[in-house]
């Protein structure tokens, strides 16, 4: 666990000189953090896999933060108690913007159930640059795909503090976007976003 949020005084800042709009200048597209949110289930893997598809083809450079695999190593040692989800979603939205600073748009892809951490992430980027995305499925739908049956777990306290049954998620009031997976497919959710980052001068730098 961190102690402290403060740098230790004989650190400084180390300039670099190939910065955010070289690399967009050599990438020929400006970099983006996709910040995936909602309940398991709700299809936030699934659209991520598709947008990196259609972003991959398009020339764009890309990385997918996916919960799960990212459970296995960076944060391999944190469970899920409220701190360390929430020094989970620090971990990842800080991963994320070194990843911004290397021109890349980085498609995070976590349940994130907090506002205030996803807050605290979006304060990290510019505003052009942080795109909240809630990938929206009402608690039953995304309980009756149940693609790794966790929630049938989670009923038979099998699994405790369970986000959207014993654990809360906090829907965002202004995301970006918003994708209603129970009513679009996986392609035209995919194309929701892809259509706001054309818009969003994602493709600027070309
Ligand atoms: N419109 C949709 N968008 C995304 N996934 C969908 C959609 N409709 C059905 N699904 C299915 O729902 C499941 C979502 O699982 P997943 O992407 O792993 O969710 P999450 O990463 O949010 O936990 C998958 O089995 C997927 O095929
Ligand atoms: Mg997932």
């Amino acid at each position: 666990m961190r102690t402290s949020t403060m740098p230790a005084p004989h650190l400084r800042w180390q300039a670099l000189e190939v910065d955010k709009d070289a690399h967009a200048a050599l990438n020929g597209h400006r970099p983006r953090v996709l910040w995936l949110t909602g309940l398991s289930g709700a299809g936030k893997s699934t659209i991520a896999n598709r947008l990196e598809h259609e972003l991959f083809a398009a020339g764009v450079h890309t990385c997918v933060l996916d919960g799960d695999n990212v459970r296995h190593g960076l944060c391999g040692d944190l469970g899920f108690s409220d701190a360390d989800r929430d020094e989970n979603i620090r971990r990842v939205a800080e991963v994320a913007k070194l990843m911004v600073e290397s021109g890349l748009v980085v498609i995070v892809a976590f349940i994130s159930p907090f506002r205030a951490e996803r807050e605290a992430a979006r304060a990290l980027f510019e505003p052009d640059e942080f795109v909240e995305v809630f990938v929206d499925a009402p608690l039953d739908v995304a309980e009756a795909r149940d693609p790794k049956g966790l929630y049938r777990k989670a009923r038979a306290g099998e699994l405790n503090g369970f986000t959207g049954i014993d654990a809360p998620y906090e829907p965002p009031q202004a995301p970006e976007l918003r994708v209603d997976t129970a009513r679009l497919s996986p392609e035209a959710a995919a194309q929701v976003i892809l259509d706001h980052l054309a818009r969003t001068g994602l493709y600027a730098a070309r």
